[in-house]
């Protein structure tokens, strides 16, 4: 279990809440982003942020032992399953799970050994497992300041030896969406308010949340987890507006040439001038 500093968990326990009463409305709104009859703006950008991390993924393949983190509604499921041996998704989300349950079962040619698993990300134990990649989108932007080092920490810890993490994160150089105003009483619709200094707040059926929401300059990210012997690379345009691909690998697997420019993940962003670890 990770030891987390004391000023943190209170806002991750109420983020945890967060996503087990948003589950059904957020799966909804996912739906018609998918629908390809959707013409809106966010729909066209959710279209095609999926198209580019289904290609990502299957550059990056074979995925080996999959592990996605806040796997959610498992929305992403099906563009891994069929490149994986095996897959394990963690959620906190019981709401989230049920329905990332009904999903996987309707995935044509995936793999066998898809496990569901509720748990805290920061307390899950894995019983030794390692996994070839390590998935997460819309999740590290969740991840507070203070527990980066503990959280890159357990992604290094169970990520096998030559192994890929394939994630998201929000860029800070793109405006934020979400209300500015936040009024006295909660909404009783979903409304989302932009976030201001890491924390953005929700409301739903007339209950208010606040959610970790932290930005990255792409540099400052890969300038830190180069200080972490890791090597990250930005693959573009991601699921929403303000999100991007990345790829990290350790610097050490480079070096042993288990992972190099040459798997066809891409350009290289922020480590060029990066002294070596
Ligand atoms: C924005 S949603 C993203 C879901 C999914 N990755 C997707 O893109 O559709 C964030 C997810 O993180 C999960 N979550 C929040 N805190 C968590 C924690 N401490 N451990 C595991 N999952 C957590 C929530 O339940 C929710 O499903």
């Amino acid at each position: 279990m990770v030891d987390l500093p004391d000023v943190v968990p209170d806002i991750l326990v109420e983020q945890r809440d967060f996503y087990r009463a948003d589950a059904v409305q957020s799966d909804r709104w996912l739906s018609s982003l998918i629908d390809p009859g959707n013409d809106d703006v966010d729909a066209r950008t959710y279209r095609s942020g999926r198209q580019r991390v289904a290609d990502l993924l299957a550059a990056v393949g074979p995925l080996g032992r999959v592990l996605e983190i806040a796997a959610g509604t498992g929305r992403l499921a099906q563009l891994y399953l069929p490149l994986a041996d095996s897959a394990v998704l963690v959620d906190s989300s019981t709401e989230s799970l049920a329905l990332a349950t009904e999903r996987v079962r309707s995935i044509p040619d995936i793999c066998a050994g898809v496990e569901l698993i509720e748990a805290d990300v920061f307390e899950w134990d894995s019983s030794g497992q390692t996994f070839d990649t390590i998935f997460f989108s819309a999740w590290f932007h969740h991840v507070p300041h203070d527990v980066f080092d503990l959280f890159w920490g357990r992604v290094e810890g169970l990520l096998a030896s030559g192994g890929v993490v394939v994630f998201d994160f929000l860029d800070a150089r793109v405006p934020s969406p979400g209300h500015v105003d936040i009024p006295a009483a909660a909404t009783e619709d979903y409304t989302f308010y932009a976030p201001v200094d890491g924390v953005s707040v929700r409301d739903l059926g007339g209950r208010r949340w606040r959610v970790v929401h932290n930005l990255w300059q792409p540099d400052d990210l890969a300038r830190r987890l180069h200080g972490h012997g890791w090597q990250l690379a930005v693959h573009g345009p991601g699921l929403l507006s303000n999100m991007v691909w990345a790829t990290a690998y350790r610097l050490s697997d480079a070096k042993a040439g288990r992972r190099a420019q040459s798997d066809g993940v891409g350009a290289l962003t922020g480590d060029a001038n990066l002294p070596d670890t």
